[in-house]
């Protein structure tokens, strides 16, 4: 692990059997938004907080560069294993500073980051919609989505952000807002409801 991170601790117990019930869901059923917004194939794709590695593997396979973050390690090897045929690079990094991938001269076409941000205090939101938006090319699409903390989530790693509070950050990093969805949940949790937005950069 890059540094301590409770979350990622969190996420790394049962990787196993957490990375197989991930694994459960498609790409397609729970990214049906973005998938006409991809870029063309052969571009570079960060998937940030890649947990599983189930969406990287699914960009891998239409034909993406994909460069995978995921700061919980026992889940990262688990995707590791499970997607080692396609070809992604997996980074032990975090937000909100991201600093391996930041040091690296790649830029991005797309970023996902996909159930990740609720696992970012509120002070830390604004630099962590800044430091993905730096990580795009020009007119690069940034994918998010979050929800709220449910009953049972621990309060001590799951922070809610408001609708205002993303919009505004992503404002302030010079991200124009594509889309926003509410979506149900795709591991048929019925309590849990996705926000889910598309960003573009503007130049
Ligand atoms: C709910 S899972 C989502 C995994 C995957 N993106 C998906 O949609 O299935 C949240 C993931 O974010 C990772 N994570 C937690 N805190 C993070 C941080 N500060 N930066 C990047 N990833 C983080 C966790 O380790 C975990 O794999």
């Amino acid at each position: 692990m890059i540094a301590h991170l409770a979350s990622a601790e969190y996420y790394g117990r049962d990787a196993a059997e957490r990375g197989a019930r991930y694994a459960r869901a498609r790409f397609e059923d729970i990214h049906a938004d973005i998938l006409d917004h991809l870029p063309p194939p052969g571009s570079d794709v960060l998937d940030v907080g890649a947990g599983s590695g189930r969406d990287a593997a699914a960009l891998a396979a239409r034909g993406y560069r994909v460069v995978a973050v995921e700061p919980a390690q026992a889940l990262a090897d688990w995707g590791r294993a499970r997607y080692a045929d396609q070809e992604i690079i997996w980074i032990d990094d975090a937000l909100p500073a991201l600093s391996v991938v930041s040091a690296m001269p790649r830029r991005y076409a797309f970023i996902l980051c996909s159930a990740v941000l609720m696992h970012v205090v509120a002070e830390a939101l604004d630099r962590s919609v800044a430091t993905l938006a730096a990580l795009l090319t020009p007119r690069g699409h940034l994918a998010m989505s979050v929800r709220d903390r449910g009953a049972q989530d621990p309060a001590a790693i799951f922070h809610n952000h408001s609708e205002d509070a993303i919009l505004e950050a992503a404002r302030r990093s010079n991200l124009a807002l594509v889309h926003q969805r509410e979506n149900p949940d795709q591991l048929a949790r019925p309590d849990f409801i996705w926000r889910a937005y598309l960003f573009r950069k503007i130049d």
